[in-house]
Parts: C-alpha cells; sequence; structure tokens
C-alpha cells in the first residue's frame, strides 16, 4: 500500500492538534470505505463497475419494484449480500475502527449496507440505510438474518414472514429503498452527532443523497471542523474544512499512525 504524499501529510499533520483536542469525533462513510474491499460503489464515475451505472435503481431498489418483480429484487439483493459476505474489511475500515477508541466519545455513521465496519470490529454504528445482513416482513416488519446464497438462480421463491399471513407478506432487504424515510431514532442520533461534535469525517461518499449529505452541512453550519476523505470532489469539497484526496483506506491509516505517534 502506498503512503501518502507531501500535501496530505501536511494537511494530516495540521488536523492531528484538533484530534488530539477533541472529545466528540464523527465518522460518516459511505460506498467509497468499502471500494478497497472490491465491494461496488453506486455510482463513482472511476468505477467501471458502479451500480447504478449498469442497473436503474428504479427497477430494483423500491418498494414498488419489489412488488412487481419480488424474485428479482430478493436475487439481486441475495447477489449483492454474496459480494459483501465474500469481502474483507480493509485498512480504512480498520483504521476507523481504532479511531472509534482514541477519543473520549465517537460515533459512526454509514450508509452502507454491506456490514464491513462490524466486521472490522466497530460495535456500535448508526446504519442510515439499514444492512444487507437481515431480511424483514414487507407487511409486519418482524426481522430475521438474511439466507447467504452463493448462486442466487437457485432461489426459486421469496421467502415468507412466520408472523404475518398475507399475500405481501414477504420477506426484504432490511435497506431503505428509494422514496422510503430513514429510521427516525437512527436519523435523530446522526444530527444529533453532527451538531454536537469536535470533528466531523465525511469518508468516501459522493454527498449527493439525503440526507445522509446534509449531516456534514450540518456539522458546518455549527462550526464544526469538517474533513472529506475521498479520491475525487464532490458537491462538499469546497465546503469541507480539509479535503485529503485519495483512497480512504491508505489516508486514514496515514492518519492513524500519526495520532499513534503523537501519543
Ligand atoms: P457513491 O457510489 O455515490 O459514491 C462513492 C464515493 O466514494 C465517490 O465519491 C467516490 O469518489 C468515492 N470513492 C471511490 N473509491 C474510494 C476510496 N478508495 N476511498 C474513498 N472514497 C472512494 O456512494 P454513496 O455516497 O455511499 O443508498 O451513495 C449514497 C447512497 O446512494 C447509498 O447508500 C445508496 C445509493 O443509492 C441507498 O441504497 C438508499
Amino acid at each position: 500500500m502506498s503512503a501518502v504524499d507531501e500535501a496530505i501529510m501536511k494537511q494530516l499533520e495540521a488536523i492531528v492538534p484538533v484530534l488530539k483536542s477533541a472529545k466528540h469525533v464523527v465518522f460518516m462513510t459511505g460506498a467509497g470505505i468499502s471500494a478497497e474491499s472490491n465491494i461496488p460503489t453506486f455510482r463513482d464515475a472511476q468505477d467501471a463497475n458502479a451500480l447504478w451505472s449498469k442497473y436503474e435503481p428504479h427497477d430494483l431498489a423500491t418498494a414498488d419494484a419489489f412488488l412487481k418483480d419480488p424474485l428479482l429484487v430478493t436475487r439481486w439483493y441475495a447477489w449483492r449480500r454474496s459480494l459483501c459476505t465474500k469481502a474483507q474489511p480493509n485498512a480504512g475500515h480498520f483504521a476507523i475502527t481504532e479511531m472509534l477508541g482514541m477519543f473520549p466519545r465517537a460515533t459512526l455513521i454509514t450508509q452502507n449496507v454491506d456490514g464491513l465496519h462490524a466486521r472490522a470490529g466497530a460495535k456500535h454504528l448508526l446504519e442510515l440505510h439499514g444492512t444487507l445482513l437481515t431480511n424483514r416482513c414487507f407487511v409486519c416488519g418482524k426481522s430475521r438474518p438474511a439466507p447467504d446464497v452463493t448462486d442466487v438462480q437457485t432461489i426459486q421463491e421469496v421467502e415468507k414472514c412466520d408472523e404475518c399471513h398475507t399475500e405481501r407478506s414477504m420477506m426484504r432487504p432490511n435497506v431503505v429503498w428509494f422514496q422510503e424515510s430513514l429510521d427516525d431514532a437512527t436519523l435523530a442520533a446522526a444530527y444529533s452527532a453532527a451538531e454536537e461534535c469536535d470533528v466531523f469525517f465525511s469518508i468516501g461518499t459522493s454527498s449527493v443523497v439525503y440526507p445522509a449529505a446534509d449531516l456534514a452541512f450540518r456539522a458546518l453550519q455549527n462550526g464544526k471542523p469538517v474533513v472529506e476523505v475521498n479520491p475525487s470532489r464532490t458537491p462538499l469539497t469546497t465546503s469541507a474544512t480539509h479535503f485529503l484526496q485519495g483512497p480512504s483506506g491508505v489516508i486514514l491509516k496515514s492518519l492513524v499512525d500519526l495520532l499513534k505517534l503523537s501519543s
């Protein structure tokens, strides 16, 4: 893994003292943190496998799409789940887990549904967009672990809920689809963290999907420094206090090393 260049190192050295005096640090991640684990992003222009360049979200990631063709949607999410369960957390996930233990308080917020932060040892996280690892009933909401299927073509029917028994009582992925609301309590906790923290990191997100994208701006409105980590510029970049341009695995690992050296 290559080290960061001199310009990034200078910025990291400026961020370290701010972190040293911080009582509460927030890390907010998007698909880019898992790119180095070879999980496709959604809309990264540099990612030849970006999901929304190959698939139409409204055919796969809406309640209407599920009701229209539940087997297709179930198989597509089973395919994504199999990619995630086969993947391994990368240096970026592990660096965040390490930093979670370095401050009096730290909050990890993710838009990802891949489970890699937890597999890298993060104990508490706010999953804004749910998780691929469980399914829930389309009608009553009862959830259970999602089956891990390697060959999705072997899925012949959509699992039914064992609690309620209506025509629509099918097990759907426990993720937030387009046109659906985020969980109120999770979103409220994320906004409070963004408002109250001393430093806010926005890592590997295109910053175009709301309300998640609003969190960094809420931190800025509350006078908090925002550090963006991304190989590409986003709508947040010109407002961010620091823009660390590059892959999160490399940059966050360097940051952890510097924090350890300065302790
Ligand atoms: P996107 O696919 O929109 O953006 C991924 C971002 O990661 C881009 O800005 C890339 O430049 C950046 N990136 C790529 N490689 C990286 C690396 N090695 N290190 C750091 N950053 C890297 O993903 P999100 O912003 O997470 O929602 O997308 C937000 C939401 O849109 C997703 O949660 C999903 C999607 O529709 C739902 O499914 C509800």
